[in-house]
């Protein structure tokens, strides 16, 4: 069966092709970084009329490139929410006017179950079950995970997240959009224990994460260090400093928790998805203390850690056996809680 998949939730147009027998056949993107930077972050019209913009020409692209037309096509997957409603509505409408001309099942993805799954299209492959740490631009959620469509919340983020922490505090910084990347490159050239931040929730007892106080405590420092008070003005060396010393506090935070998470849920497997999760530090500090307890830790290629068609393709294909063509009438939710979900029939 081969199932086309579209993201077009955010700021990436993602586009691929996955066979449930061969694997991924072709994946192509877009991404609107460049596009977004002047603003300071995603607008979200200039986002939709982007997405309308790619996505046509990249899925005439992947198909290309994976030998196949449109007829060869069993399903359209397309992100149905979490995301931006205009964005959204894109890939939503052109998968559904798709599938409708195809009489194929247009199938609604879940985005934050596409990133979970994620690590599924890498080698080797994690079974279930396993502890799924996702991080994304707008989530730091741990989950037991025991099939498609089983989610268990083990922990949540009281405020911002993992990857807003990060774009938050390198734009205090004065680093370009997305922040994530910017803040990781950085810290390479910092300097380690020449800034001290607080680590927030470490010992709280539970799985729950907070990274606001993190945004407020780069702040103060700068009132304190930098001319004026404005911490785009610190020195260069200093800005490395903190920035080394602000992954540092996320990736404590995280590995700590995603670590307790397992011996909680008693499994031995932690799968890491969504964007930071391309972060090197997290992923080497994750590697080493979860192999330090006898487990495994499985991610997504790097590729596919932030938003991709992919991930969508592939959760579309695994909810694909049992889905009818027919109902073409789609809804996008821009607010949607993974744990709403339920197994697909034939998993069941
Ligand atoms: O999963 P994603 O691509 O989009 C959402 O669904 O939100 O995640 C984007 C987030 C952003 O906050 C970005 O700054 C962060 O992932 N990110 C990183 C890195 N690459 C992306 N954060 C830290 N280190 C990175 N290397
Ligand atoms: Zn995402």
């Amino acid at each position: 069966m081969k199932v086309l998949g579209i993201e077009t939730s955010c700021d990436e147009t993602g586009v691929a092709v996955y066979d449930t027998v061969a694997g991924l056949l072709a994946h192509a993107l877009h991404t609107q970084v460049a596009m977004h930077r002047d603003y300071g972050g995603v607008v979200p019209e200039l986002a939709s009329r982007d997405h309308i913009r790619r996505v046509v020409p990249l899925i005439e692209k992947v198909l290309h490139e994976a030998g196949l037309t449109l007829g060869d096509l069993d399903g359209i997957a397309y992100t149905q929410g979490p995301g931006l409603a205009g964005a959204l509505l894109v890939g939503a409408s052109v998968a559904s006017a798709l599938g409708y001309a195809l009489r194929i099942p247009a199938l609604p993805v879940h985005h934050l179950e596409g990133h979970l799954l994620s690590p599924l299209l890498a080698t080797p492959r994690p079974d279930f079950p396993f502890v799924a740490l996702l991080v994304s631009g707008g989530h730091s959620q741990l989950f037991d995970v025991t099939g498609v469509g089983r989610y268990r919340l083990l922990g949540d983020t009281q405020d911002d997240a993992a990857g807003e922490a990060f774009d938050k505090t390198a734009k205090l910084l004065g680093l370009p959009y997305p922040g994530g990347p910017a803040l990781a490159r950085l810290a390479e050239q910092g300097t380690p224990g020449a800034a001290r931040l607080p680590r927030p929730m470490l010992a709280s007892g539970n799985l729950d994460f907070s990274f606001s106080g993190l945004k407020t405590a780069v702040l103060t420092l700068a009132r304190k260090e930098a001319a004026g008070g404005a911490t785009e003005s610190l020195p260069f060396a200093r800005k490395a400093d903190l920035a080394l010393e602000i992954q540092s506090a996320i990736v404590d935070v995280l590995a700590a928790k995603a670590i307790a998470a397992l011996a909680q849920a008693g499994r031995k497997r932690l799968v890491v998805a969504g964007g930071v999760g391309a972060n090197l530090a997290l992923r080497e500090r994750l590697r080493a203390g979860v192999t330090a307890e006898g487990g495994e830790v499985f991610y997504p290629d790097l590729a596919f850690c932030t938003d991709n068609g992919a991930m969508i393709a592939l959760a579309g294909a695994l909810r694909l056996a049992g889905a009818q063509a027919g109902d073409y009438v789609f809804e996008v939710r821009p607010r949607w809680e993974l744990t709403s979900l339920t197994t697909p029939a034939a998993a069941a």
